[in-house]
């Protein structure tokens, strides 16, 4: 994504903030996403919860990704941009007997189940429906992503998924509900996960389970083994590096599994192509920094506030020497607040700002808090 004078100074006749979505990047990261995978025979499902703006959606649907889905509104909103039920995913730990309905309705592959109560409330809806569901069983399988404390979802302490000491008891009561189809298996460890060794040892803990379950009988027709691969924050050009992660499933996964491989990316495929766009509205004087003060917050993009998580920074319209500021934003909260002592061309009302790498849990998790409006978006093939 390059900031050119003509693309600032068209950027700048629109109302901020806004997210703007190059969508040459955009197209770039699909086309080796799906090119790396489809290599290696795999499938992948976009998660939908990284962003839903409809025409971002549309345009992965284009390249012929599942979808993973979080709601039965998020499963409803794909389809409807050109996802296909027969590839669509509902994950959870807390579907709703609506949601639930949703899914069987439409049709979708299968339920990501994460528990035995969900499962018999699953056969039960179905029966009453007349529906046979689908069903992955998602496995905690236990092991570390090391990322942010806050969005590992794959060791015992985590709300999520099947314990694998559960499993014997989990796969009984399956055997007798009437009403569900099983189909295979589910994982997954965690988001933002930039150190891919960890792969490898989900790898080996998929390996011995999906060994578990054939010696069962029950051969997983799929195994999905989660999203998570994380980008680089720090330099948002750089691609996110799919050859390398697909290559560790391709090469640890053990050769004789014959079940299909499927994935749930989602910051990985939306990140990069996003940014927010803010207006700067004061520069003022603290006792020991300067504070710039956009009309973009929290509210916009919640990540900073929520997990202190990095987004670079960047001043679209200065060319001034370099000075030290803290960038927050105008929402009544201490914690709104994207970076401290961050060096940006000297900075003065009305300059437009970029904060970077936004495209994936940037414009899905903007709240209205104070009563704000929510964010427009600008796409780059419209500008
Ligand atoms: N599959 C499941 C079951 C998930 O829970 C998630 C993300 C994904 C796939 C997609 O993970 P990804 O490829 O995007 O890393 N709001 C946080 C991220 C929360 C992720 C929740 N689950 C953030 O802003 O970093």
């Amino acid at each position: 994504m390059t900031f050119t004078r003509e693309i600032t100074g068209r950027l700048r006749s629109q109302r901020t903030p806004f997210y703007y979505y190059d969508m040459d990047v955009l197209r770039e990261t699909l086309t080796i996403a799906s090119r790396e995978s489809a290599a290696r025979g795999f499938t992948v499902h976009y998660a939908v919860k990284a962003n839903f703006n409809p025409v971002i959606m549309k345009t992965i649907a284009e390249y012929g990704f599942g979808a993973d889905c979080v709601s039965g509104n998020e499963t409803e909103h794909a389809l409807n941009c050109g996802f296909q039920a027969e590839e669509t995913v509902f994950a959870g730990v807390g579907k709703s007997d609506h949601e639930i309905e949703t899914g069987l309705r439409l049709g979708i592959k299968c339920f990501n189940c994460e528990s035995v109560a969900e499962l018999k409330v699953l056969d039960e809806i179905a029966g009453r429906m007349g529906k046979k569901a689908s069903v992955a069983l998602r496995i905690n399988p236990n092991i570390e992503a090391h990322t942010i404390r806050n969005i590992t979802t794959g060791t015992d302490e985590n709300k999520f998924g099947i314990r694998i000491t559960e499993l014997d008891k989990v796969v009984t009561i399956m055997s007798q509900l009437n009403n569900i189809v099983y189909r295979g298996i589910h994982f997954h460890i965690g988001s933002q996960v930039t150190d891919l060794n960890v792969y490898r040892n989900l790898c080996t803990r998929v390996n011995q389970i999906y060994d578990w379950f054939t010696d069962r009988g029950l051969e997983p027709e799929v195994i999905n083994v989660g999203g998570g691969l994380g980008i680089n924050y720090n330099e948002p050009e750089i691609l996110p590096p799919f050859k390398e992660y697909f290559d560790i499933f391709s090469i640890h996964l053990d050769r004789k599994i014959r079940s299909s491989i499927s994935f749930e990316l989602g910051r990985s495929l939306t990140a990069g192509c996003g940014s927010l766009i803010s207006s700067v509205l004061f520069v003022k004087e603290g006792a020991a920094e300067t504070f710039v003060i956009l009309d973009a917050g929290m509210t916009e993009l919640l990540r900073p506030a929520l997990y202190h998580a990095f987004h670079l920074i960047e001043n679209l319209t200065s060319e001034l020497p370099v000075k030290k500021y803290t960038v927050a934003g105008p929402v009544c909260e201490t914690t709104d607040t994207f970076g401290k002592f961050i060096a940006l061309p000297e900075t003065m009302r009305g300059d437009l700002i970029a904060i970077r790498s936004a495209g994936a849990y940037g414009e899905a998790m903007a709240s209205r808090y104070n009563l704000r409006s929510l964010p427009g978006s600008v796409f780059s093939d419209k500008l």
